[in-house]
């Protein structure tokens, strides 16, 4: 089987996917031509080898916010999300979005995440089962992070258990995740999962206190780039993931585009990869970045030297840390058993 066709008929796990930073190039087309803003697509978009730092996809984000200001566009965006990962092979998905509130449009937080569930639910008969995690943006605050964590209460008791719990994200330069953890452990006590972004950037301090005080109620660290010594974390840090087996979201282009790692070599998977710790491949903003799940299972592969069989392990092994109960995960072991064959692994 040719490359490409096998990382693409690979089964796959998606666990870090930002809603507005996944949409695709011809989503976004479909968008600025409905706002008469056609020319924008080179603003929004990387190009193939482009890189620039962080604070410019930050810019390049919001840029793509703009795009969904209404609850019909989150619906046409969150739908289209789902057809493509399910168009490459991903059977399970957890995306994450920030529920936004516009006047001028009368989107309210309520209607965001109804449009949403509506999206997810409209395209139920695809072979994908799709979850939801509500983002909390470090940029706007306390007050706001409570609210969200109310409404995803809210949504999990009424939704069936799609919602399913909180994604912590914003630019990791912005406010400082410490103030947040009233917001988290409360949210944890009321059942919620917690995928956490930490250590994208250095920021040693905060990142240890968020480690010691919730430890194992983190469900999932997002990119953890800057946890190693090497990396302007310190050993400290490397114990208490290890120490408490918190899962890693590993997203190797949106690393290096967005400038966090100098390169792929270099990229963090290989440190814990190597402890046999568990690592999750994702794209993070597949439509920003230009990317896909299945390239970027290939990427790892050639980067780190794994063969097929490796990568099916890996894989496999996302489902672990999946927010969903047993039997879900069982089903989707099943699954990847069951569709192992048609991989011509050997
Ligand atoms: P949305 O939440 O669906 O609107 O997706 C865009 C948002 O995701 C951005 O405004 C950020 O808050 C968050 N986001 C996307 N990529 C990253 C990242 O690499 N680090 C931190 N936050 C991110
Ligand atoms: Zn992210």
């Amino acid at each position: 089987m040719e490359s490409k066709e096998f990382y693409h008929h690979l089964p796959k796990v998606e666990l870090h996917a930002h809603i507005n930073g996944s949409i695709s190039e011809e989503t976004i087309n479909k968008l600025l031509k409905r706002k008469g803003r056609e020319e924008e697509i080179s603003k929004v978009k990387f190009g193939k080898e482009q890189t620039e730092p962080l604070a410019d996809s930050f810019k390049r984000l919001k840029l793509m916010q703009t795009l969904s200001d209404c609850a019909e566009d989150i619906y046409i965006i969150t739908c289209d999300v789902i057809k493509e990962f399910a168009e490459d092979n991903v059977k399970y998905l957890e995306l994450r979005s920030t529920p936004r509130e516009i006047t001028a449009t009368g989107l309210s937080r309520d209607l965001y995440v109804e449009a949403v569930l509506r999206a997810i639910k409209d395209t139920a008969h695809l072979d994908i089962i799709v979850h939801f995690l509500l983002s909390i943006d470090r940029r706007l605050g306390v007050d706001v992070a409570r609210t969200t964590m109310e409404l995803a209460e809210r949504y999990r008791d009424v939704s069936n258990g799609v919602v399913i719990g909180l994604d912590f994200s914003g630019d990791p330069k912005v406010g400082d995740a410490r103030d947040y953890l009233p917001v988290f452990i409360e949210a944890h006590n009321r059942a919620l999962k917690l995928s956490l972004h930490l250590a994208e950037v250095a920021a040693p301090e905060e990142t240890k206190d968020i480690l010691k005080e919730l430890g194992p109620r983190i469900g999932r660290i997002g990119h953890g780039t800057c946890l190693q010594p090497e990396c302007g974390g310190n050993q400290a840090l490397v114990d208490l993931v290890l120490q408490h087996n918190i899962p890693l979201e590993l997203c190797l282009t949106s690393n290096v585009k967005g400038q966090t790692v100098p390169n792929y070599d270099q990229h963090q998977f290989q440190f814990w990869y190597n402890r046999s710790h568990p690592c999750i491949i994702g794209t993070d903003d597949k439509g920003m970045f230009d990317t896909s799940l299945s390239e970027e299972y290939a990427i790892a592969a050639r980067t780190f030297e794994l063969d097929r069989e490796s990568v099916w392990r890996l894989s496999l092994s996302s489902i672990d840390a999946i927010f969903a109960d047993d039997d879900v995960k069982q089903m989707l072991r099943n699954k990847w058993h069951e569709l192992k064959p048609s991989l011509n692994i050997t």
